[in-house]
């Protein structure tokens, strides 16, 4: 048998309904923030995620899926979305745009090739966003409130949001050099990573895996202590706001991020929900008011922040957040002979033309197993359709839940339809219909198998 690759998963059934419906109400949210959606390509070439990301981010040294296309082209499966939509911000020269800050957002599967466990894939979907064009703090604290607004109408509660500042440039290379002069006598005791990094990138010793529990990691400068006014003060403006903003927020001065493009603001969001596991970040993002520049773009600043979609899932899980899923349908015809089959195609078609959720029988059913079927279906309504009947221009229609039937005039189904389907009214379970349940609903687990 063929499985799939490890550190991939299949989304199907009432998961793929799950993932729909947050992906639905993200696009609902953005389009309040007035975030345009972008899709930029699954691969681009192996240079932007070198200069982008970053040479010594762990992402880039060990974590991409690299491949020579046949025209002999490095090329790399994209690692996290913000690269990419930089490259295209410059390719479609869009700092030309009057309508600045440019603000886009992107669903879609990103490739590292990590260690799978739980919360941690090889192929992981991003929700991400990106607000490319403003230095004001104003939209650092936007970026910030977007990312708990969403997390906090799909209904989860417990989460933590751990902010920080890696200050301007001149910070951040005083922070810099303060690392250096900490580690380096230390140095023996680091494992081979970090020895590299020490000189190329100190920051990321931080992100250290290997030594994360070692006293010299925890006795290390806090980059708070390396910030210069202007980058204090710039801080205090972007707390100002979230507090205006009711956004509550710690600040967490180990919270430095694993890619090189950072600067000043970066974020973190926890779950804080028991028992939820280590791979309990649940978005990340911050500033990166260097990368465009570092692409070849005109000096641009931006801002942005990407939802580790496939852990917010979790969470929810976790949490028991109740999500809608629409598991019925409308209408489902039956059948007897041909003719009756053709009608049946040529009512399905219509009936799903006017908006209607129709189903039909494709397995040269008996009528009780066309039944049956309508009934592990959750349809609202069942058809038999019979050849003397249409000559009349009639169907008998059943409802399914209150078992009463009915002769309807077919120029008139539509109209019937119409006024008596009733919107499935949420379920109040906990389980998801995955067990019977004592709610008062109509809802499938109250139905026999
Ligand atoms: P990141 O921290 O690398 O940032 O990833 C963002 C989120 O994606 C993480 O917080 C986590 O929830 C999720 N994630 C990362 N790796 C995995 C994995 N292997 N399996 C499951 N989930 C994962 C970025 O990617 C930046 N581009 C964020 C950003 C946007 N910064 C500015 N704009």
């Amino acid at each position: 048998m063929i499985t799939k690759p490890k550190g991939t998963k299949d989304i199907y059934g009432t998961e793929a309904k799950r993932w729909q419906y947050v992906s639905k109400v993200i696009d609902e949210v953005m389009e309040k923030y007035n975030y345009n959606f972008i899709r930029v390509p699954v691969f681009e070439s192996s240079e932007l995620f070198h200069r982008g990301v970053g040479e010594t981010t762990d992402i880039v040294t060990k974590e991409t899926y690299d491949f020579t296309d046949r025209g002999g082209r490095n090329m790399t499966l994209r690692p996290e979305g913000t690269a990419g939509v930089a490259r295209s911000f410059i390719e479609n020269k869009m700092y030309g745009d009057n309508n600045q800050p440019i603000k886009f957002y992107y669903n879609c599967p990103m490739y590292r090739y990590e260690r799978p466990q739980a919360g941690r894939y090889r192929e992981l979907t991003q929700f991400g966003y990106e607000l490319i064009g403003s230095d004001d703090p104003l939209a650092d604290a936007e970026v910030i409130s977007l990312a708990v607004n969403i997390y906090k109408i799909l209904g989860l509660k417990e989460i933590k949001v751990n902010i920080n500042t890696l200050g301007d440039a001149i910070s951040r290379n005083n922070y810099r050099e303060a690392l250096i002069n900490h580690f380096k006598p230390y140095i023996h005791k680091l494992c081979s990573d970090c020895k590299e990094r020490l000189e190329k990138n100190p920051l990321r010793i931080l992100d250290c895996k290997v030594d994360a529990d070692k006293e010299i990691m925890k006795t290390a400068p806090k980059t708070i202590d390396y910030l210069n006014d202007e980058s204090k003060e710039r801080f205090e403006k972007v707390k100002e706001y979230l507090e205006v903003m009711g956004i509550e927020y710690v600040v967490d001065p180990s919270v430095v991020r694993g890619l090189d493009y950072y600067n000043h603001t970066v974020f973190e969001v926890e779950a804080k929900i028991e028992g939820f596991g280590a791979q309990n970040v649940i978005g990340a993002g911050g500033r990166y008011n260097g990368m465009i520049e570092q692409l070849g773009g005109p000096s641009t600043p931006a801002i942005g922040f990407a939802v580790g979609f496939d852990r917010l899932m979790l969470a929810l899980e976790y949490e028991k957040v109740k999500i809608p899923v629409n598991s019925s349908v409308d209408l489902f015809l039956l059948y007897v002979n041909d003719d009756e089959k053709k009608y049946a195609a040529y009512l399905t078609n219509e009936l799903r033309m006017n908006g209607f959720v129709v189903e039909t029988d494709y397995l040269s059913r008996s009528l009780k197993a066309g039944f049956k079927q309508a009934d592990r279906l959750n349809s609202k309504f069942t058809i038999v359709l019979n050849s003397e009947m249409l000559e009349n221009n009639e169907v008998k229609i059943k409802n399914n839940k209150t078992k009463e039937e009915e002769i309807v005039s077919i120029d008139a189904l539509i109209y019937y339809l119409d006024e008596n389907i009733i919107e499935d009214e949420e379920c109040e379970c906990e389980d998801d219909h995955q067990h019977e349940c004592s709610c008062s609903h109509d809802c499938k687990c109250h139905k026999e198998d």
